[in-house]
């Protein structure tokens, strides 16, 4: 088991975030989890990272429990395993394309220099498909193409494990599967592991080994993509369905 994530607990005062999240993820697999929009699955990804801590719970990364870690070079030696696609790409305005791309790199591993950085952020920027754009700023790229910097930037000192946080959100249905299948290929080339967040059922389908949908802050039931396709639970076949009408009702406020 590559990463164990263990009776998580998380609330932010009144609002109950997770409540009891158990999960494990295989060597190897994507995994992706899938949810309504506020169920957290953007603050499971920060606890998997250690970016955030739970109430209660454990996260096991590698057999390392990170929850207990105490120790900065510990938790930072753990956060080194993990490439992370933020929600929104989350590029530096101000700086290129490439920049972005080595100042990860040169974060995380002090021992690079600048022209190796920057000969890396080339090379990671290639693998993701994208050629001479090093120079360019943000603002020059459309969406899809600074989802693939982002990409770069979170495989650029070859993690164990990728985290993608929405990785096709707001991307064309085509652009949205040169995301996918460049998911693919990474996990191919690189034989990294994989934890992804969806709503897009299209792209969790397509990327995924495993699903496992979050809802009112528990996994309420994990599969096969096949499984999933044609589960029995209703709650997860009214998720999987985008169907307004089942057991699931939208709250207007979250912590209702
Ligand atoms: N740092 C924080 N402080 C306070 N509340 C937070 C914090 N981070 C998240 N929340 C709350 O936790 C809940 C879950 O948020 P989260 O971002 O994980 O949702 P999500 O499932 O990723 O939603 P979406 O699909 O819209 O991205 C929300 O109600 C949010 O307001
Ligand atoms: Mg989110």
């Amino acid at each position: 088991m590559a990463i164990q994530l263990c009776n998580l607990y998380k609330n932010f005062g009144p609002n109950k975030v997770l409540q009891g999240m158990s999960l494990d993820i295989q060597d190897g697999e994507t995994m992706t989890i899938i949810g309504g929009s506020g169920c957290g699955k953007s603050v499971c990804l920060k606890h998997i990272v250690g970016l955030l801590k739970p109430d209660k719970g454990e996260v096991i990364v590698d057999g390392i429990n990170i929850t207990a870690a105490e120790d900065e070079e510990d938790l930072f030696a753990v956060q080194n395993k993990f490439g992370f696609l933020f929600q929104g790409a989350a590029l530096f305005d101000s700086l290129s394309v490439g920049d972005n791309v080595a100042f990860g790199l040169r974060n995380l591993k002090k021992d690079v220099g600048d022209s190796q950085a920057r000969r890396i952020a080339r090379e990671k920027l290639a693998l993701v498909g994208l050629h001479d754009v090093d120079h360019l700023k943000p603002a020059e790229l459309s969406g899809g193409m600074k989802k693939r910097v982002g990409l770069a930037r979170a495989i650029a000192h070859e993690p164990k494990y990728i985290i993608y946080d929405e990785p096709t959100t707001g991307l064309d249905p085509i652009t949205s599967d040169v995301i996918n299948e460049l998911i693919i290929d990474l996990q191919k080339k690189l034989s990294v592991t994989s934890i992804a967040v969806t709503h897009d059922m299209v792209s969790a389908y397509k990327i995924s080994n495993r699903i496992a949908m979050l809802y009112e802050g528990k996994i309420i039931e994990v599969g096969t993509t096949q499984q999933i396709k044609t589960t029995g639970n209703p709650y997860v076949r009214q998720f999987v369905t985008g169907s307004s009408q089942g057991p699931i009702k939208v709250k207007l406020r979250e912590w209702e």
